[in-house]
């Protein structure tokens, strides 16, 4: 197969590209990353010398771009997005252009190029707020994000390609995900390099709200099953199963480190903070994917490529990080504190 992989300079997007590469000796792949403040060439690092990889820098919404490289190609897995729930909150409008248009764009490239088969991966967070049981595939959607709600965007035209033009595409909805390479913007690699700078670990509200954490290399192997082994037309939930508070994540990364529970600092709740996301993997699962980490598994290893992996990360905490990160975070109204 050749893979169009468009995000692939991305977090999750670049470990699917190193399992792809690795797994599968026939397949080649052709990154498409624009290279925003989230897109990192590094994380290709390891498979720059594979003849069987290449790298083009471009926007998914450029339309004479994504379409050449569509033809010399049988699929695109579409990573590329605007990822970060409090950036949409700031600013919607680039989430919009790139989560929506964007899809829009490398579809009309897909259906010319008479592709058999469009993977794209989604969020749970298009299911919204779920206060009890587990989403499965068939609930409807309820975004409640500017993200969530591109995502979503993204997904409908899919399903109205699906019933109008019969185009191939699988949908995946993955859960929250963590391990090496993340941008220290989301909770997990912010809490840990801000632990080991023994900066304050930021929890929104009161931390309860939860989320299904799943490590990245079983997220990528899942969405590595539904590309292979999954029907067109589709969607397939993707998550771990667990359920871990804010105020857990901080505990277990201060644990890790030996670190005071004096740099736990409670801050303004996130607008319109999703409660609790869980989904269903029962179809997934049948298809014979499981996730082989659990959160304590994961976590170790996460830690420890942070602590290991300080030239990765340190540039990036620095100008226009910063910047967000002091918009971002407000102390506590002073009634509650
Ligand atoms: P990320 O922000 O780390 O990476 C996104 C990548 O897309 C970056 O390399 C960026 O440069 C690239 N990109 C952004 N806009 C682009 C454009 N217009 N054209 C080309 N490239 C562009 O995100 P991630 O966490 O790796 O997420 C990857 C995908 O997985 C996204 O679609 C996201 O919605 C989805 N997802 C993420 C999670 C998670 O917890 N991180 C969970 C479920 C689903
Ligand atoms: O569930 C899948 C989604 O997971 C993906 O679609 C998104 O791309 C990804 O960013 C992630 O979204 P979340 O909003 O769940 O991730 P984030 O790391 O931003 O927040 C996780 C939880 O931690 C959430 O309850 C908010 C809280 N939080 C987050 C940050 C960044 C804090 O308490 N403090 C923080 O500084």
């Amino acid at each position: 197969m050749r893979l169009l992989v468009t995000g692939g300079a991305g977090f999750i997007g670049s470990e699917f590209v190193r399992l792809t590469l690795r797994e599968h000796p026939e397949d080649s792949v052709v990154v498409l990353d624009k290279l925003t403040y989230a897109g990192n060439e590094r994380n290709l690092d390891s498979v720059r010398n594979d003849p069987r990889f290449r790298f083009v820098r471009g926007d998914i919404a450029d339309a004479g771009m994504v379409s050449r490289l569509a033809t010399d190609c049988d699929v695109i897995v579409n990573f590329a997005a605007e990822s970060h729930v409090d950036r949409s909150l700031e600013a919607p409008g680039q989430f919009i252009q790139t989560d929506v248009y964007g899809t829009y764009v490398l579809l009309e490239a897909a259906r010319s190029a008479k592709h058999k088969r469009f993977l794209q991966v989604s969020t749970d967070e298009v299911y919204g707020d779920v206060a009890t049981g587990r989403s499965a595939e068939t609930d409807p959607l309820s975004p409640r994000s500017p993200y969530s709600a591109s995502k979503a965007g993204g997904e409908m035209l899919i399903w109205a390609y699906r019933s109008s033009y019969g185009f191939p595409a699988i949908i995946t909805r993955g859960s929250n995900t963590y391990g090496h390479n993340q941008y220290p913007e989301k909770i997990i690699p912010l809490f840990i390099t801000n632990a080991i700078d023994n900066q304050p670990l930021p929890i929104y509200g009161d931390g309860s709200a939860v989320r299904d954490y799943i490590f990245v290399e079983d997220h990528c192997r899942g969405i590595d099953t539904a590309l292979r082994k999954g029907a067109v037309g589709e969607n397939y939930n993707i998550g771990f199963g667990g359920e871990t508070s804010g105020v857990a994540v901080a505990d277990t990364i201060l644990a890790a480190f030996g670190k005071p529970d004096s740099l736990k600092l409670h801050v303004q709740d996130r607008l319109g903070h999703d409660r609790r996301y869980a989904v269903d993997t029962a179809k997934l699962r049948s298809l014979g994917w499981a996730p082989r980490h659990d959160f304590t598994q994961g976590m170790e290893l996460t830690v420890r490529w942070y602590v290991e992996n300080q030239a990765w990360w340190r540039p990036l905490k620095s100008g226009e990080f910063w910047d967000f990160y002091q918009r971002n975070y407000k102390p506590l109204p002073a009634a509650t504190v």
